[in-house]
């Protein structure tokens, strides 16, 4: 562990020439003139007096070495197409892209909200976005309207770029429709509506004057050169919204130049790959892992970039390798629910092809239990790569670094901080450091290193009370997450210390999923907890009181209520945010300040001891848990 050990520490010591040297590796159209100012904590501004450009890095600077190499291919299983973009053809678009965007009058810092699913065009709008100086807010195709709004409202887009509809499992899934749902109940609603056209929704409508279909607008613009607009390396590049423990999303704000270091230096270091080799992740554009590791990450480091729309199963559970096959991909980026998908099937098809080139998968976004890793790293014979990070922070906090050592790997542990990141386990009460295999709540000590968020979006009060508030001793950034530290260094992540729950790799805040079924006009009251689930690591589980109980007076009338309450959420929040099971209660369990007893829900809802209920209101609430559950 010598090497590890050695870049780590000199990473936190002797940050400056640390990053100084992880900086060459992007192009700067003028120097920095300091690494990191941190004279106002805990807000880090990374590179100082730098200017660069995102896209630029991502596709401009590769023309001259590798104009013919593949950038980005196309998959998608649900259309049957495939599209491969050299990086001259990916210039070629997104420089239509963005002649597009500045003839509606998009300017540096403007908001360009992108509410698409996992189509080529959905990268060219974002690199289009940041070529031009605009921030860009994809907004994941799963969530539904009143998200959406809410997403609108905080981020004030001038222009939105939407699809028609997406497709999953052969089922066409309108996003147009939401889209106009959305801008009706936004207060800020954007000026234009740029749809991609794919044709597969014939139902759709279009508002005259504001509507604007990108297949008319583009060719107008093909041939166009947009220069790169130069910015400041702290100049943002997005926002990505991301769950709290507040129904309110919070907008984590991204810089340009110190995300750029972060995942250039993340290519080799962590995801050991060389420029011209092909990753392949299989998250979605629509979350931070597939930002940093479907569009920016592998572009910025010359990769070919696989893209992938569909399920794993689909046209049979083989697709994901014969994609390794096909494109030669190195290293694959995955999640462990997806991997437990694949676990029910046929396992024939993980050596139905050769898969020989990949030397790592990287699993991450929720805990990557043990059989889960040795049944695909044996099945496929890959090494397997717990990543453990945030969207706050873009990159990965913790995982083994191969690129820099090939430290030997633990099960159920994404091993060690990767250099940059100053972590801590710190008591929750005290605050003091805690020992070996004692449990912690996982903080990283300030500046967060280059890449991580800058702030909340239009609310730095809330990025400072939020992350560095939990303790009094220091101001730490703090994850929420509880882990332990072996006595040879290796973390383990034992779930959340708030209301954030991760459902199938997917984090939601149990309090969204709340409002979203108060909006049903028949529910008082609700408490949402995430329970242990096989296949999705956790399941939202709901008990709501009813105000008129005749509609819940027979099993048959329960049924269906539940069912009209699935779908509320399914319209405010989206499907990903659907209970599996809504319980009719009376009252709910709360202590006798009024807080709810969650984690007593939690734990009835998962077989174990509720523990301590000393304070508890009405006991008779928690017997009706009980009996829901039982
Ligand atoms: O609770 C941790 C869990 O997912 C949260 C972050 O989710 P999100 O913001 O969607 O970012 C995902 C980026 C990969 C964390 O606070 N989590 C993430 N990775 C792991 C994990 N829990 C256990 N093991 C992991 N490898």
């Amino acid at each position: 562990m010598t090497t590890y050990k050695i870049t780590h520490t000199s990473s936190i010591t002797a940050a400056s020439s640390f990053w100084t040297k992880q900086a060459s590796r992007i192009d700067w159209v003028r120097p920095f003139e300091q690494v990191c100012d941190f004279s106002k904590p805990p807000f880090a501004k990374w590179f100082v007096g730098g200017e660069t450009n995102l896209c630029y890095n991502a596709i401009d600077r590769h023309l001259a070495t590798r104009p013919n190499q593949a950038a980005l291919v196309w998959i998608s299983s649900e259309t049957e197409q495939t599209r491969t973009f050299t990086y001259r053809q990916l210039w070629e678009e997104v420089n239509c892209f963005a002649a597009v965007l500045k003839s509606l009058g998009i300017g540096k810092g403007d908001r360009v909200l992108i509410y698409m699913p996992m189509v080529p065009e959905a990268v060219f709008a974002m690199l289009a976005t940041v070529r031009i100086g605009a921030i860009h807010s994809v907004v994941f195709g799963g969530f539904a309207a009143a998200s959406l709004a809410a997403r609108i409202d905080d981020a004030k887009p001038r222009v939105m770029i939407v699809a028609d509809a997406g497709s999953r499992a052969g089922k066409i899934i309108p996003l147009k429709p939401l889209t106009d749902e959305a801008i009706s109940l936004a207060q800020h609603p954007p000026k234009h509506v740029v749809i991609i056209n794919r044709h597969l929704d014939a139902s759709m409508q279009t508002l005259p004057g504001r509507d604007m279909d990108y297949a008319a607008l583009a060719p107008r613009h093909e041939g166009e050169i947009v220069a790169c607009e130069w910015v400041d390396s702290s100049h943002p590049s997005y926002i990505l919204y991301t769950s709290g423990t507040t129904g309110k999303p919070k907008g984590v704000q991204r810089d340009t130049g110190g995300y750029a270091v972060a995942l250039a230096a993340s290519m080799p270091n962590i995801y050991a790959t060389q420029p011209g080799e092909a990753f392949f992740c299989t998250s979605d554009i629509g979350w931070v892992v597939g930002h940093s590791y479907i569009v920016y990450g592998p572009l910025i480091n010359g990769s070919t970039t696989i893209m992938y729309e569909g399920l794993p199963i689909r046209p049979d559970p083989g697709i994901w390798w014969k994609l390794v096959e096909q494109y030669k991909v190195v290293a694959m980026f995955s999640s462990p629910t997806a991997v437990r998908v694949l676990k029910k099937q046929d396992t024939s098809y993980l050596t139905k092809y050769d898969t020989s080139t990949l030397r790592y998968l990287y699993l991450a976004g929720e805990p990557l239990d043990q059989p889960t890793s040795d049944w695909i790293e044996n099945g496929v014979g890959v090494k397997v790569i717990d990543n453990y990070w945030q969207t706050e922070t873009g990159w990965p906090i913790l995982s083994a670094q191969p690129g820099i050592e090939d430290t030997p790997r633990k099960l159920g542990s994404p091993s060690f901080p990767v250099y940059g990141y100053n972590v801590k386990l710190k008591h929750d009460e005290t605050g003091a450091a805690v020992g070996p295999d004692e449990k912690g709540v996982l903080c990283i000590v300030p500046p967060l290193p280059p890449g991580c968020m800058s702030t909340i979006w239009g609310d730095d009060e809330r990025f400072v009370k939020t992350y560095f508030g939990m303790f009094k001793d220091e101001q730490v950034y703090t994850t929420f997450d509880w882990a332990t530290r072996d006595a040879d260094g290796y973390y383990y992540i034992m779930g959340r210390t708030d209301d954030v729950i991760n459902v199938a790799g997917h984090r939601l805040g149990t309090r969204e999923i709340e409002e979203a079924i108060q909006a049903h006009k028949n529910i008082a009251e609700v408490a949402v907890v995430g329970v242990a689930d096989a296949l999705k690591g956790q399941v939202p589980v709901a008990f709501a009181v009813v105000k008129d109980t005749s509609l819940v007076a027979t099993p048959a009338l329960i049924a269906v209520h539940e069912k009209e309450v699935m779908a509320t959420v399914d319209h405010e929040l989206g499907a990903i945010g659907r209970p599996a099971r809504v319980h009719f209660v009376t009252a709910l369990p709360k202590t006798r300040s009024g807080k709810l007893l969650r984690r007593a829900i939690q734990a009835l809802c998962e077989s174990r001891d509720p523990g301590d209920l000393t304070t508890i209101e009405d006991p008779s609430a928690l017997e009706q848990v009980r009996n829901a559950v039982a």
